[in-house]
């Protein structure tokens, strides 16, 4: 049988530490269970491009697309690279190269300890949101004029079209369908972006109505961060765009113990057979980069995602598991009550799977 083959770009930052956790993590799968997965790390991030210029090449971009199942990214951003040019490539290069336009974030708290809201427990804190990944304010569209000038106007479109609305929205409630959840959140600011939220409105309407046993509600997004805190039971599947998304899915790592806890999937939903891209939703951390203090468990997390897309999903259940057995036995990083540095908090999860899988 062939093998899935996986390209690693640790990136920038503490990127390449946290996903070294995972990527150990994916080889042990591999020694001990025998997953049939080929690893291949690419020498990508701001380190590459200071040295030669380099961001996304062409070629390696149409590689992955042909050759890969999945990408498993660290992060990028990188002080020494102030426009950040090698990680808008990068990063995009695959969510729209890709057409990638389900980003898929889960927020859930995975012990006690870590929920930061008075009298509510880990089980309060468990919904996904789905995240527009192709279009809105962060297709580029727009400029900059009279630049420098008193009279200085800068302008991002928010781009929003029929099929984007729609095949987000629809990627939301099949999840939901398929995974048992009885209800999705849609939110937008209809009220103040009048043309292109009108859209989602409209298309939400349209798109519930073919699921008939799934509840849905729309909140403007100002209101939805203040019932994710009030109240963050109420919510299974959130479905929002891109710029809402990115921040509400920080909002909704708060709630989980912190950004080192979050993971996430960006997929082609219709399609899984195309490649997908796993990473944290973390940032690549600069003042922690080099200290073995972040927390890998976003990454390895997010090793449990792809496992999971790849059609081990009780793979992925596994790793949840003996993460949280970490966190509530204090062996993890400091950023979630623990002591232990970034590679012992890892090698102690892998170590707890590797007695559980026993040997090869
Ligand atoms: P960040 O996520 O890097 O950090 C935000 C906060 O969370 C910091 O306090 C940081 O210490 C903490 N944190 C993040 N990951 C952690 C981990 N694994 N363990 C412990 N603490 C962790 O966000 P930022 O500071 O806004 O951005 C830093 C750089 O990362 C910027 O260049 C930004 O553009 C980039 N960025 C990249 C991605 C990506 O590649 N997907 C995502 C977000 C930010
Ligand atoms: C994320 C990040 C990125 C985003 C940045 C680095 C462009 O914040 O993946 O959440 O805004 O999508
Ligand atoms: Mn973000």
């Amino acid at each position: 049988k062939k093998k899935k083959k996986i390209a690693i770009i640790g990136g920038d930052g503490i990127g390449p530490s946290v996903i070294a956790e995972a990527k150990l993590l994916l080889e042990l799968y591999q020694e001990r269970a025998g997953l049939p997965i080929d690893l291949w790390e690419l020498d990508l991030g701001a380190d590459r491009y200071l040295r030669d210029g380099t961001t996304f090449p062409n070629q390696i971009q149409i590689a992955i697309q042909r050759e890969c199942s999945a990408v498993l990214l660290g992060a990028l951003g990188d002080p020494r690279v102030p426009n950040l040019e090698h990680a808008r490539d990068i990063l995009f290069g695959m969510r729209f190269g890709y057409d990638l336009y389900a980003n898929v974030r889960p927020v859930r708290a995975l012990s006690d300890r870590l929920v930061p809201l008075k009298g509510r427990t880990a089980k309060d804190i468990d919904f996904v949101v789905f995240r527009e990944n192709t279009e809105g304010i962060y297709v580029g569209m727009g400029g900059q004029f009279k630049r420098g000038t008193p009279d200085e106007v800068a302008i991002n479109e928010d781009v929003n079209t029929r099929k984007g609305v729609e095949r987000i929205i629809r990627a939301a409630f099949d999840y939901a369908r398929a995974n048992g959840r009885t209800r999705v959140t849609m939110a937008d600011k209809s009220n103040a972006m009048r043309h292109a939220h009108e859209l989602w409105l409209r298309v939400f309407h349209e798109v519930r109505a073919q699921y008939p046993e799934i509840q849905s509600n729309h909140v403007y997004v100002d209101a939805l961060c203040l019932y994710v805190i009030q109240d963050p039971g109420q919510f299974q599947v959130i479905v929002t765009n891109n710029l809402f998304g990115d921040i509400v899915t920080d909002l909704g790592a708060a709630l989980q113990g912190g950004l080192g806890m979050a993971a996430s999937a960006n997929v082609h939903a219709s399609d899984p057979a195309r490649v997908a891209l796993f990473e944290p939703v973390h940032g690549s951390a600069p003042p922690l980069a080099g200290k073995d203090i972040a927390n890998p468990f976003a990454a390895m997390l997010t090793a449990g995602l792809l496992l999971a897309h790849l059609g081990w999903p009780e793979e992925e259940r596994r790793i949840e598991r003996w993460v949280s057995q970490a966190l509530d036995q204090g062996m993890c990083t400091v950023d979630v009550g623990g002591t232990l540095g970034t590679r012992a908090a890892g090698a102690w999860v892998r170590e707890q799977i590797a007695a559980e899988l026993g040997p090869p």
